[in-house]
């Protein structure tokens, strides 16, 4: 039986993560050790309660010496973090909590993996390191990494560090650098879930600047299996991008929701631009494809009909995420924007 110690697991992708974990590889287990930000809900996991291939550990990545007792507790053989402040908006409002969870808690974690000559780490990054592309490009594990906000920044210094205890203590690392996530349980501050919700509410939608910003969207049950593959076969050292071959512009996105929804065009608000916004993101995935076999299996097309279909079972979930902090969280963000 595989050991595996996963951080963030109560947020978006780690909950998908480990749900798929839990369901499809019944030989794993796996403790999530999660602060429980805001953005970290243990209702994403409600159904593994008491488990008994499951534990969950409420706690912070920058406690060093819990990570290293967890380590040895349940002979961890392999770390995925997942753990991270992750949206770019917020990381504009208050960049230091992204300092000290992206960076230093990484840091903490990687001494604590170096310490206890942990079998793997896997860092589960993004394809905002890169930086941004213009109408023409595409990102390559080659790409010089030129991170634009606070959030990419601090998730490039991860990089860097983790590769840095690769090359100085020979720490066996992998790390995913992943296009943008939707689907169940994602938070509504991302693009997808927040239209949604406004939509179905008849909100205003607010499309930042004029909504032509391209991004590359990946189902995320499909970057779960990318990571999976990784952590099964891929060498030590290695880096790899995961996308979805998906560019679509914000608006697209948008009108696709509404027009799914049966809502007006009318309700979209073009609003002042995010400070500094990347244009557009495209990623090469040909390496993963290739090296480990992974594909994407779900389409654009049946994946978002998948995630509307999931806010629109979900109702009591949607609507226990958005009362208290995300309230005054929207006010600030999107009042006389
Ligand atoms: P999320 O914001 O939904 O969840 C983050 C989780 O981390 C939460 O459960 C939170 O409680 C936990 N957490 C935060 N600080 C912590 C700390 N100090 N100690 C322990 N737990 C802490 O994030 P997500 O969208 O699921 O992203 C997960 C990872 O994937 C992140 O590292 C992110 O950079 C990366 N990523 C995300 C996307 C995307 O589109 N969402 C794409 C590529 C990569
Ligand atoms: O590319 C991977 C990254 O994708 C991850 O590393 C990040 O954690 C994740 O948050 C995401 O970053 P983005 O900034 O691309 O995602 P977000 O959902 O915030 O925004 C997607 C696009 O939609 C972006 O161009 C900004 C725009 N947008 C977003 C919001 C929330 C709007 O126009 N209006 C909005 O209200």
């Amino acid at each position: 039986m595989k050991s595996i110690l996963v951080t963030g697991g109560a947020g978006f992708i780690g909950s998908n993560f480990i749900r798929m974990m839990l369901t499809e590889y019944p030989d794993c287990f796996v403790v999530n050790l999660d602060k429980l930000t805001y953005a970290g809900n243990l209702e994403n996991l409600a159904e593994f309660r008491g488990h008994n291939q499951y534990r969950f550990v409420h706690g912070d990545i920058c406690d060093g010496a819990l990570v290293g007792r967890l380590i040895d507790e349940h002979h961890i053989d392999a770390l995925v973090n997942f753990a991270a402040e992750t949206h770019v908006d917020r990381s504009i409002a208050g960049p230091q909590v992204f300092i000290d969870t992206n960076v230093t808690g990484t840091l903490c974690l990687l001494e604590a993996a170096r310490d206890k000559n942990l079998g793997r780490f896997l860092q589960v990054s993004t394809d905002e390191v890169y930086g941004a592309l213009g109408a023409e490009g595409i990102f390559t594990e080659q790409t010089p990494l030129s991170p634009n906000s606070p959030y990419s920044a601090s998730k490039a210094a991860a990089d860097h560090l983790v590769r840095a205890f690769g090359h100085t203590w020979g720490l066996r690392y992998n790390i995913t650098r992943c296009s943008n996530n939707y689907g169940p349980y994602q938070f509504p501050e991302k693009l997808i879930p927040l239209m949604i919700h406004n939509a179905l509410h008849d909100k205003e939608l607010p499309v930042y600047g004029d909504g032509l910003q391209v991004r590359d969207w990946l189902y995320v049950h499909d970057h779960c299996t990318a990571i999976w593959r990784v952590l099964e076969q891929a060498p030590p050292g290695e880096i790899y991008n995961v996308g979805g071959c998906n560019e679509k512009t914000n608006l697209e996105i948008v009108n696709l929701i509404l027009s799914r929804l049966g809502k007006p065009q009318t309700l979209i608000r073009h609003v002042k631009d995010r400070p500094g916004h990347d244009r557009r993101y495209a990623i090469d995935a040909g390496k993963i494809m290739r090296q480990l076999g992974w594909q994407p299996s779900v389409t654009f097309e049946q994946g978002i009909a998948r995630t509307i279909d999931w806010y629109l079972r979900s109702d009591q979930w949607l609507a226990s995420v958005v009362s208290g902090e995300y309230q005054c969280y929207y006010e600030k963000m999107y009042r006389n924007r």
